[in-house]
C-alpha cells in the first residue's frame, strides 16, 4: 500500500527551499500552531484551513513538541546518550533538543539539520550551547544524507552511539524519494546502541474524508509535499532496531508524564528504536 500524499504546489524539489512568504511552509505552519511569531499570512491561512478539516491538528502539533522533550530526556537520562542528530529541527522555540539534553547531560553534543531558510535565519539560537557541550547547524535536505553525515562528523563521533531524531519531517518525504532508504542510510552510519526516534502523521488516525480534504489543501497551499502513513508503514522505518516500551503509539501516549492530558486525541504515531 502506498502512503497518502499530496503534490506540492510548485512540484517536487530537492535542496534548500526558496524563501517565499507567499506560499505556506511546513516549519512556519508548525510555528503558528505552537504559538510562535515566525510565520506569515500564507502560513496562517493554510493552518486555519487545515484546522477546519482537522481540529485535532493543534493538539497534535503541541503533543509532538512535548514528545520531543520526553524522548530527549529519556535519551540523555536513562539511555545515557550524549550525541544527537536532530534532522528537521524547525524554527527554534522553547525546549530545543540541546537545551533539553544539556539540562540533564551538559556535555551533550547536538547537530541540527533543516533546509528551510527561516530556520537557517534563526539558527543562531541553536548555536548557544552550554560550555561543556557543543552544537552545530547544517543547512541541508534530509534526502542529501551524504552532506549531512560528512558535516555532522565534524562534531559527532560516529564510533559512539548517536540518537537520530526525525520528528514530524518524514511527512515531507514522499515514497518516490525513498524515505526508507534514507532512514536506513542514517542508521547504517551509526553504531549498535544508537537510537532512532520518529514521529509521523498517521493516515489511519484520520478518516478518509479528512485525509482527502487535507491532501487537497496541502497540495494547493503548502510548499512541500505532505504524506501521511499508517502504523505499519511507520513501523517499517524501525527495521534493525528494538523498540523502546511502549512501542509505536500515538504521540501523547509515549511515556506520558504525570498529569498529561487525554489519550487518543492526536493524529500522529511515534516510536523510539535502539539499533541492534
Ligand atoms: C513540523 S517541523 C518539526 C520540527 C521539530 N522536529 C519538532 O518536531 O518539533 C518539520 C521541519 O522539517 C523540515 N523539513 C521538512 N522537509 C525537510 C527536508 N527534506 N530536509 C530538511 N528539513 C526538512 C521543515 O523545514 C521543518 O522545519
Amino acid at each position: 500500500m502506498t502512503s497518502h500524499e499530496a503534490s506540492a504546489p510548485h512540484g517536487a524539489r530537492t535542496g534548500p527551499l526558496p524563501f517565499d512568504t507567499s506560499v505556506a511552509h511546513q516549519a512556519r505552519i508548525y510555528d503558528y500552531l505552537l504559538g510562535g511569531k515566525d510565520n506569515y499570512c500564507a502560513d496562517r491561512a493554510a493552518a486555519e484551513e487545515l484546522m477546519e478539516i482537522w481540529p485535532e491538528m493543534i493538539f497534535t502539533a503541541r503533543a509532538n513538541r512535548a514528545f520531543l522533550g520526553r524522548a530527549v530526556r529519556y535519551l540523555a537520562g536513562e539511555a545515557g546518550i550524549r550525541q544527537f542528530l536532530d534532522i528537521g529541527t524547525g524554527i527554534p522555540t522553547a525546549g530545543n533538543t540541546h537545551q533539553v539534553a544539556q539540562a540533564i547531560a551538559p556535555e551533550s553534543r547536538v547537530v541540527y539539520v533543516d533546509y528551510d531558510p527561516i530556520v537557517l535565519a534563526h539558527a543562531r539560537a541553536l548555536l548557544i550551547s552550554g560550555q561543556a557541550g557543543a552544537t552545530d547547524y547544517i543547512d541541508a535536505d534530509l534526502r542529501d544524507t551524504g552532506t549531512i553525515l560528512s558535516q555532522a562528523a565534524k562534531l559527532l563521533d560516529f564510533t559512539q552511539p548517536v540518537a537520530v531524531t526525525l520528528l514530524a519531517i518524514l511527512n515531507a518525504i514522499p515514497d518516490s524519494d525513498g524515505p526508507y532508504a534514507i532512514v536506513a542510510r542514517l542508521l547504517d552510519s551509526v553504531p549498535s546502541g544508537s537510537y532512532l526516534v520518529i514521529s509521523h502523521g498517521g493516515s489511519d488516525l484520520l478518516g478518509r474524508q479528512a485525509l482527502d480534504a487535507l491532501t487537497d489543501v496541502a497540495g494547493r497551499r503548502i510548499q512541500q509535499k505532505v504524506v501521511y502513513r499508517t502504523h505499519e508503514q511507520v513501523a517499517r522505518f524501525f527495521d534493525g532496531t528494538d523498540l523502546v516500551e511502549p512501542g509505536l503509539v500515538r504521540i501523547e501516549e509515549w511515556r506520558p508524564e504525570r498529569g498529561a492530558g487525554e489519550k487518543g486525541q492526536s493524529s500522529g504515531w511515534c516510536a523510539m528504536g535502539r539499533k541492534r
